[in-house]
């Protein structure tokens, strides 16, 4: 595969300056290129980036699973495709090549045709980190069905609102997941939140922890002996190149999660291109991203990229610190991984314990070692450097979201000079620009802004599922004509870009995107609660973590504080999940607001974070005594 692979510097500038001249030119040579299609497109392009409309290569028609699998199978038939490293380090390893999964793949989209679903269907993916999950996405995307994989970390209630809002048809789910020492009953969260679910009408389930569950008459099966009897073939669906591949959840400003669509056709091509190009896959090496496919890194950088390519991708289902702190470094060496994609929070945990743990094992395979989800810190990249890639593999920290499909901003290895915290370069074909306050283009080096992107990519979402306004709204109309990430950036002097950080209400803890409305919504449902507000504030090892300023009601105010905190807590871990526990949870009995009703977070964010210096204007507060005694008491 071609994908404009550069080997200097200077074939950097030449090639992003074309793709810049000409990026419908740019674009479909990689697309021609690179991918096995049904029909090709009439036009690469259209777009109306006012109205938040984009479409790719349109009227193509393709497969995505065509081009991950089948079109391997003369080549690399016998190739391991994935590897599956249990939890438990006891457990063996095990090796699908892309034989076998041809096999699993089809006999899955069998199974989910056999139970009704068809093309343009939603299907919940409800799955810890085990082959079966890989093996859903891929049959889903067989067949035409749009899979919407959950987080297996998230609760019953965020289940619901998730499966309510895309009305999924069925649910593959499993009795339990392994995750370090804990099990996790997911059937019945499952069973918690389908209560309100209607419009699914099946589940199916997978044996994964034997733990005992309740199957529901008529609505739940056991997915193995379905498998058994299904046909290992299968003809894929003819998709258009916008007809969509999946929706993935990203948290929002506003208390509803936003179900972000992703077509067909302009995906597969930027995940793809992206692989490619930032991990420099090369045939025998062995890819790992520690990533949960709950999130979009999973999507685009353990299933979609790596088959597209051909590649060997790892999937580990355990945690950094099971049975050890030296369990990543040891799958490393078992394995003998060539790239290692892992998130800053990782990172910054692993750092904390003794270094003996790294070094215990032999890293000498790794070529590539990359960082994204968050900010990483000049510490954790230095350690990182230094005792992994032992100065020797270069570290790619990757900028993107949810939204953006797949890496915008990145070092590309061995040509790009990396430089710590700096994510760097756009990718060929990536126009980002930084804004001031008046809403203009700044066009010089040395300056900070707000992070839009001007020219339309192929991996871009399309919209908000069931909501395309909102989709306008909060990504288009800001900087009108452009896509706003909802980060803020710093330019270096020689161009090299910088992720300072969410500028809006959204907080990423420990890697994890978090609204904060959200949570905010949860807290104010617990009876003793009359109003919140949550910040972020930094934390050495999660990045941020939650601040939360509660105001009680009055028949709360005697309940004794500690076990407030601690039943707000575990309303939260029931509403959302643990990952959304605040830190911290200061009582207050008001909240600093402006005269239009609206919670001053700035001052928030400045007491939680401990700096009283400056609290900028407070003139249009309609309560500013308040203030001082939020300061006084902070915990
Ligand atoms: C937000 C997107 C990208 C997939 C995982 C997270 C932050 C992501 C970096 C990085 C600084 C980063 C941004 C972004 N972020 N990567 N390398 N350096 N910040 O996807 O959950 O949609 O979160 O994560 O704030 O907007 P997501």
């Amino acid at each position: 595969m071609s994908y404009y692979q550069v080997k200097s510097l200077e074939q950097y500038f030449k090639h992003y300056n074309k793709s810049i001249r000409e990026p419908r030119k740019f674009w479909d040579k990689i697309a021609d290129e690179n991918f096995t299609w049904y029909q090709k497109w009439d036009k690469v392009v259209e777009f109306d980036m006012q109205e938040a409309d984009v479409k790719w290569f349109l009227n193509a028609k393709v497969n995505i699973t065509k081009n991950c699998i089948d079109r391997h199978l003369a080549k690399r038939g016998d190739k391991t495709a994935i590897i599956f490293e249990p939890n438990d380090p006891k457990e063996e390893a095990q090796h699908i090549t892309y034989n076998e999964l041809y096999d699993r793949v089809t006999k899955m989209a069998n199974v989910l045709k056999d139970q009704g679903i068809k093309k343009g269907d939603r299907v919940c993916v409800y799955l810890p980190m085990i082959p079966e999950l890989a093996v859903t996405v891929l049959a889903c995307a067989r067949i035409g069905a749009v899979h919407s994989v959950i987080f297996a970390g998230f609760s019953a209630s965020a289940v619901t609102t998730r499966v309510l809002d895309s009305q999924c048809k069925l649910v593959v789910t499993a009795d339990g997941g392994y995750r370090g020492n804990k099990t996790i009953e997911l059937k019945s969260i499952i069973d918690e939140a389908l209560e309100k679910c209607d419009c699914v009408e099946k589940t199916l389930v997978v044996k994964r922890t034997n733990s005992p569950v309740k199957m529901k008459e008529g609505r739940d099966e056991w997915l193995q002996p379905l498998l058994d009897a299904a046909q290992p073939n299968h003809v894929a669906e003819i998709m258009d190149a916008e007809d969509p591949l999946f929706i993935l959840y990203t948290s929002g400003s506003t208390g509803k999660p936003k179900g972000m669509l992703h077509t067909t056709a302009g995906y597969m091509v930027y995940s793809a291109y992206t692989f490619k190009n930032i991990f420099n896959y090369e045939e025998n090496d062995v890819y790992w991203c520690t990533a949960d496919i709950g999130w979009i890194t999973g999507h685009s950088y353990i299933v979609y990229g790596p088959l597209l390519n051909g590649a060997t991708t790892v999937i580990f289902e355990g945690v950094p610190s099971y049975p050890d702190f030296g369990r990543f470094w040891e799958v490393i060496d078992k394995h003998k991984v060539t790239q290692f994609y892992t998130a800053p929070t990782a990172i910054r945990s692993l750092a904390k314990e003794n270094w003996e743990w790294v070094d215990k094992y032999n890293l000498s395979s790794l070529k590539i070692i990359g960082s994204v989800g968050e900010p990483i810190n000049e510490e954790a990249w230095h350690w990182y450097n230094d005792h992994v890639g032992k100065k020797k593999s270069p570290i790619v920290d990757t900028w993107w979201q949810t939204e953006t499909g797949g890496i915008m901003i990145s070092p590309i290895p061995f040509v790009t000079p990396t430089k710590p915290t700096y994510a760097t370069l756009p990718l060929p074909g990536v126009q980002p620009v930084l804004m001031d306050e008046r809403r203009n283009e700044i066009e010089d080096n040395q300056v900070v802004g707000s992070l839009c992107i001007k020219f339309p990519w192929p991996g871009m979402a399309r919209t908000i599922w069931g909501d395309h306004q909102r989709f306008k709204e909060t990504y288009f109309t800001a900087y009108p004509g452009k896509y706003f990430t909802g980060d803020g950036a710093l330019r270096d002097e020689v161009g090299y870009y910088r992720i300072t950080g969410r500028v809006d209400d959204v907080v990423i803890v420990s890697g994890h995107n978090l609204g904060t409305a959200p949570i905010e919504d949860a807290i104010n449902e617990h009876p003793a609660v009359a109003e919140s507000a949550i910040v972020g504030f930094p934390h050495d090892v999660k990045g941020n973590a939650l601040y939360g300023f509660i105001i009680l009601k009055e028949s709360g105010e005697d309940r004794n504080r500690e076990n407030l905190r601690k039943e707000i807590n575990e309303h939260i871990s029931s509403h959302i999940g643990p990952i959304a526990k605040l830190d911290k949870i200061q009582f207050v009995s008001g909240l600093p607001k402006t005269r239009s009703g609206k919670i001053m977070r700035r001052i928030l964010r400045k007491i939680a974070e401990g700096d009283f210096s400056n609290f900028g204007d407070t003139t249009t507060l309609l309560n500013p005594e308040i203030v001082d005694e939020i300061k006084n008491e902070r915990l």
